[in-house]
């Protein structure tokens, strides 16, 4: 990343604001997520890389919930586009805002698959060329749906032809266009200006500045893309399932060459956000969402989810176990079958075994909750051990009540804590006891239990011989 230049006199445009109407859909298109993010906040990643001057981004469609999805980073300008007439149109709504550019790069919102490094290498060579006009091109097996690179015998470029304007023979040109430009400001509006709309679609097409340009004599380049992938535009669901594979191939290999195992990696997921540390296994059918992020020398999985969670340096998280919003300390397990809910609290070594819940509450460093478990709404103290079956009664059917639970306490199998309720340190509490009142520290405490008897001659039944 170090090696991209910086852009303080270039504009960046996103183009976002296209009904989207092939993803048949409420949500405006750029808000669809791929891995965890927006495809406009993935857009906005990668352009912020290039420290351009600002970021114009033009919105119309749904435009209040794409702005407040992305609130407002100091460095980005919104321009509405009312009414979606096309992506030249689109470009011209950002005349004022790029007054005081020399160039303006215009990128749209539906290409996610976009690496800072490939906007880089076409910013430059547009600089360097000193072209009027420069834009990325890719050559594409299946180039349905793109714009196509028109080129005369000597192969220089002559025009764009969109798909629906497209002659049978000129479909089957495999040039295309990313529809990715970069334009020196002085000449972009006046090229606009004379954009017209007569095709299939009625449109005002960005793309129609190429013949402008080269009629006027200027100087229009190509630049070829080394992975054509990134290209890729979403227009429909099924592109961005094919968008989510490849960025989540990019994520995954990413990891495993920062030290990371990822056993069967096809069938694991990992958001966009996530961090992963050194010599942390990834198992099967793990899913790693949000703001995850998992320390060094971690176990984590098979089939486990982890949704915005922090789990530190040496801590397992076993197969089958759900956590959300939820932090992990050090050297903790989890799991199997464990279920952490938002702000369950863990300090370090401590363990939670199967079917336990837990749900905002503390547990201090080397407390073991092991087995059929609810605690909630609660502070554990270190060193407890919290017997199978407990359950703090938290909630009165109004309220949630807090369970406070000292250090070095044993809480017997089958015990109720009814809350509001302390227990104090060092304290052992007899099994299947109900807690109503506070524990004094140390000592035993237990309630009354149900009589036991005998009944020394009783007979079990039995089947009737037929
Ligand atoms: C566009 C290009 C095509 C290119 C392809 C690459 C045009 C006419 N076509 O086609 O050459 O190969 O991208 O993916 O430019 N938008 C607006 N306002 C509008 C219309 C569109 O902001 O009035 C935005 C959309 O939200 C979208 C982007 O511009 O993010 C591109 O529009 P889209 O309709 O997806 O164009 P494509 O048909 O994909
Ligand atoms: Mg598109």
């Amino acid at each position: 990343m170090s090696r991209l230049m910086h852009y303080p006199d270039l504009m960046v445009c996103v183009l976002a604001a296209g009904q989207g109407k092939r993803m048949r859909s409420k949500l405006p298109k750029v808000l669809h997520p791929i891995l965890g993010k927006s495809m406009l906040e993935h857009v906005l990643h990668t352009v912020e890389e290039l420290q351009p001057h600002k970021i114009a981004v033009v919105t119309g469609d749904g435009a209040e919930q794409v702005r407040e999805h992305i609130g407002q980073p100091a460095n980005l300008e919104w321009v509405m586009q009312d009414r979606q007439l096309g992506t030249g149109h689109a470009v011209q709504q950002c005349e004022q805002v790029c007054s005081d550019v020399d160039h303006v790069m215009i990128v749209c919102g539906d290409t996610p698959l976009l690496r800072c490094e490939t906007l880089d290498r076409l910013a430059r060579h547009h600089k360097d060329s000193g072209a009027e006009v420069t834009f990325l091109s890719a050559h594409l097996p299946d180039p349905f749906g793109y714009g196509r690179v028109l080129r005369d015998e000597a192969g220089k470029i002559i025009g764009i032809v969109e798909e629906r304007d497209a002659t049978s023979e000129q479909k089957r040109i495999k040039e295309v266009t990313s529809g990715i430009y970069c334009v020196r400001q002085d000449v972009l509006f006046r090229l606009l200006e004379r954009v017209g709309n007569r095709n299939a679609q009625g449109e005002y097409y960005l793309p129609d500045i190429v013949p402008l340009a080269l009629e006027a004599g200027m100087r229009v380049e190509a630049v070829a893309m080394d992975d054509a992938e990134e290209i890729r535009g979403v227009n429909n669901r099924k592109q961005l399932a094919e968008a989510e594979a490849v960025l989540q191939q990019r994520i995954i290999e990413d990891w495993q060459l920062s030290g990371v195992t990822i056993l069967q990696p096809h069938t694991v997921r990992i958001e966009a956000s996530v961090r992963i540390g050194m010599d942390t296994i990834i198992h099967a059918g793990t899913q790693l969402l949000g703001a995850t992020s998992i320390g060094d020398e971690c176990e984590i999985g098979p089939y486990a989810v982890l949704d915005n969670c922090w789990v530190d340096d040496g801590s397992s998280v076993l197969a089958f176990s759900h956590l959300q919003d939820a932090s992990v300390g050090a050297h903790c397990r989890i799991g199997p079958f464990a279920r952490l809910r938002p702000d369950a609290k863990l300090a370090d070594e401590v363990h939670i075994g199967n079917f336990v819940e837990v749900k905002k509450a503390i547990v201090g460093d080397g407390s073991k909750i092991n087995h059929l478990t609810y605690i909630g709404d609660a502070i554990i103290g270190k060193q407890c051990n919290i017997g199978a079956g407990t359950i703090t009664c938290n909630y009165d059917g109004a309220n949630k009540h807090l369970t406070e639970i000292g250090d070095d306490v044993f809480v017997g199998s089958d015990t109720k804590l009814i809350a509001p309720v302390r227990v104090g340190s060092g304290s052992t509490i007899g099994a299947g006891s109900i807690i109503t009142r506070d524990v004094p520290e140390g000592g035993l405490t237990l309630s009354a239990r149900p009589d036991q008897r005998h009944l020394p001659g009783w007979r079990r039944p039995r089947k009737e011989d037929r």
